[in-house]
């Protein structure tokens, strides 16, 4: 009976000192300064194995079309460049000032199953501004812009600059 009655002692302890953390304003939540070590890795762990446990059953389409990859381009180009980044061309100002940064996607790419890029694409991240292209983009759409992803890893900034001199002016509906 002693042992339950501390056991409840100490869970209201670190509950009560929990809620008076959060309620105090304590935790920096400025952009500009990095999570703690703990955070970092709740989040990393939440994040990784959403990600994993939602894309695990979808199956990629061939993805090796280079109309599809064209048309992928075009939705790169017009609604990640600006975050991400691509071949030769910096983050903007946006995606500078975003924490947690957004990614390199050539790397991702060659990390993550066309799946996981797909799922994250269409789905979005909360709290980190990666938005959820689903609400707007069909699944085919989507996958167009997966298979320009897959192209990422082994493209030269030169063969991107050819790819944007080519389509100058052209967007997507
Ligand atoms: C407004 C900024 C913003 C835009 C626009 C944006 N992203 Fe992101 N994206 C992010 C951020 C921030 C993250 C990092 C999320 C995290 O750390 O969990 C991210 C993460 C990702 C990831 C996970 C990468 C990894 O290695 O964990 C993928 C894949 C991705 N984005 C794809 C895209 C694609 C494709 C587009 C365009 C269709 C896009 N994003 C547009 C901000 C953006």
């Amino acid at each position: 009976m002693k042992y339950i009655i501390r056991t409840l002692i100490v869970i209201a302890v670190v509950a009560a000192a929990g809620l008076i953390f959060l309620y105090s304003g304590t935790y920096n939540i400025s952009a500009m300064v990095p999570h703690n070590k703990i955070t970092l890795w709740m989040i990393h762990r939440l994040t990784d194995n959403s990600e994993e446990h939602y894309s695990k059953n979808i199956v990629a389409p061939n993805l090796n079309d280079s109309s599809m990859v064209m048309t992928g381009f075009l939705h790169y180009r017009e609604m990640c460049q600006t975050c991400h980044g691509a071949p030769g061309i910096e983050r903007s100002e946006i995606g500078k000032g975003l924490y947690p940064h957004p990614p390199n996607l050539a790397h991702s790419a060659k990390e993550m199953p066309p799946s996981m890029l797909f799922w994250i694409t269409k789905n979005g991240i909360k709290m980190t501004g990666m938005p959820a292209f689903g609400k707007t983009h069909t699944d085919d759409k989507i996958w167009d812009i997966v298979a320009f992803l897959e192209k990422l890893p082994n493209m030269t900034k030169e063969q991107y600059q050819l790819l944007d001199d080519a389509t100058k002016g052209k967007s997507v509906e």
